[in-house]
């Protein structure tokens, strides 16, 4: 399903060296005695998931169907970013099917706002409002704007209907709201943080209702789960990963660059830089997560990657099948002369690209890369993927002896912000 290969990675250690170290940290993960291992639920939650709620969700964007032209995702961080990354991969940048995802609550730009204010107008409208604590500053303020937007729209009896709620089980200021309103919540399981949390409700919800095969995700993610439950390096390539990430931090590569070569990826290297910089980054340690859409960034970033400082190594998502394809024309006066392409694959094309960039960057410039080669773009490829990166980040952030779940630096421009806002203590 996915296959790692580090040979263009210039690894100047044997990956196989770090078996004892990998097998006993494998271990402290599927045990859960390691740092932070309260929000070790996404581990096992192939097989524990609430399958009444999983049901709950189903029903539910089958129910609203034909209401959810367009669907507001009111969130931030990992509340946010999972669903926007499987929804761009899985049906493209433009969609067709009748559903428009519009994301609100992750920047406080007035701006934006206003804009998709004015964009939804007239348009049958779903809101999906997602927050664990129920406080983020960013999601509360859009969502207090949008529910007056709702109400004023369709009145309060049938925001019932039109919004929902995922947060908290019990606690939160969100969950209080709902439960006043009449809204249908669903529950961010207390073990699971924010950037594991895309096979949750926090992604699944609006995902389902923008028309997404939210079974299929599952099927992968339990599949990659049954196939990377082993410590033996030469059988996980996850572990693989983490480990030739170790070995290139310690040849002095500090910056991570994510590099995929389709645009509807781009959602999904934000959402692992999070996953990776907020799992990793702490106590003075760890690589920075960079990311590049290629061939389009090799026309800006491209020049620094070949000829810069020596800061980087890459990772490149390959993928074998895209989600469409075309033929390049033949075109009889052959003013633009491009003939020499008549009758190849536009992904043949593409696929050459890559080909190029990797002689370029490895061969001439000297840059590692690592290579990740998944199968398609579809529902089962993300849900497989999800869980590949989740272990892959346990088990890169433990063998720096780092707790991968918590991220307490975040708290920091909260804490002035709010000083500067005069939020009461
Ligand atoms: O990973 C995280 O914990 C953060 O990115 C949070 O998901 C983000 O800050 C949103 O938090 P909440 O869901 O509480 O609104």
């Amino acid at each position: 399903m996915m296959k790692f290969d580090s040979t263009h990675g210039l690894l100047k250690e044997n990956i196989n060296d770090y078996q004892e170290v990998v097998t006993k940290l494998h271990q402290v993960i599927h045990e859960k005695t390691g740092a932070g291992n309260d929000y070790l639920g996404w581990v096992d939650w192939p097989l524990t998931y609430d399958k009444e709620e999983f049901d709950r969700i189903v029903k539910l964007a089958k129910k609203l169907e034909s209401k959810a032209k367009v669907i507001l995702v009111c969130g931030i961080g990992g509340s946010y970013l999972g669903a926007r990354a499987a929804a761009e991969m899985i049906q493209g940048l433009y969609p067709d099917n009748g559903h428009e995802l519009v994301y609100v609550g992750n920047t406080f730009s007035s701006t934006y706002l206003q804009q998709v204010l004015n964009h939804i107008k007239g348009k049958s409208v779903i809101l999906n409002v997602i927050s664990k604590s129920g406080t983020t500053t960013e999601t509360a303020l859009a969502f207090r704007i949008l529910k007056q937007y709702m109400e004023e729209t369709y009145g309060k009896e049938e925001c019932k209907e039109r919004i929902i709620a995922t947060t908290d089980k019990a606690r939160g200021t969100l969950k209080a709201l709902a439960d006043k309103e009449g809204y249908e919540t669903f529950v961010i399981p207390d073990d699971i943080g924010g950037r594991y949390s895309v096979v949750t409700p926090v992604g699944l919800v609006p995902l389902a209702l923008a028309g997404i095969d939210i079974q299929a995700i599952m099927d992968g993610f339990l599949q990659a789960y049954n196939d990377l439950n082993t410590a033996d390096l030469n059988e996980n390539p996850a572990y693989r990963y983490a480990v030739s990430r170790r070995i290139l931090q310690n040849q002095g590569y500090d910056v991570e660059m994510f590099v995929a070569y389709e645009p509807q990826l781009r959602m999904l290297s934000e959402w692992w830089k999070q996953l990776l910089g907020e799992s990793e980054g702490k106590e003075g340690k760890g690589i920075l997560p960079d990311s590049a859409i290629f061939s389009t960034d090799l026309h800006s970033l491209g020049q620094f990657v070949q000829e810069g400082k020596k800061v980087l190594f890459e990772t490149v998502l390959t993928v074998e099948k895209p989600t469409y394809d075309g033929v390049v024309p033949s075109d009889e006066e052959n003013l633009d002369k491009m003939n020499y392409l008549a009758g190849k694959s536009l992904d043949w094309v593409n696929k050459m690209a890559f080909e190029g960039t990797l002689e370029a960057h490895v061969e001439t410039g000297k840059v590692p890369n690592l290579i990740i080669n998944l199968e398609d773009m579809k529902e089962y490829s993300f849900g497989y993927l999800c869980y590949f990166f989740f272990i892959a980040t346990a088990m890169t952030c433990y063998m720096l002896d780092i707790n991968p779940f918590n991220q307490p630096g975040v708290e920091v421009y909260k804490k002035n912000m709010f000083r500067l806002l005069g939020k009461p203590e």
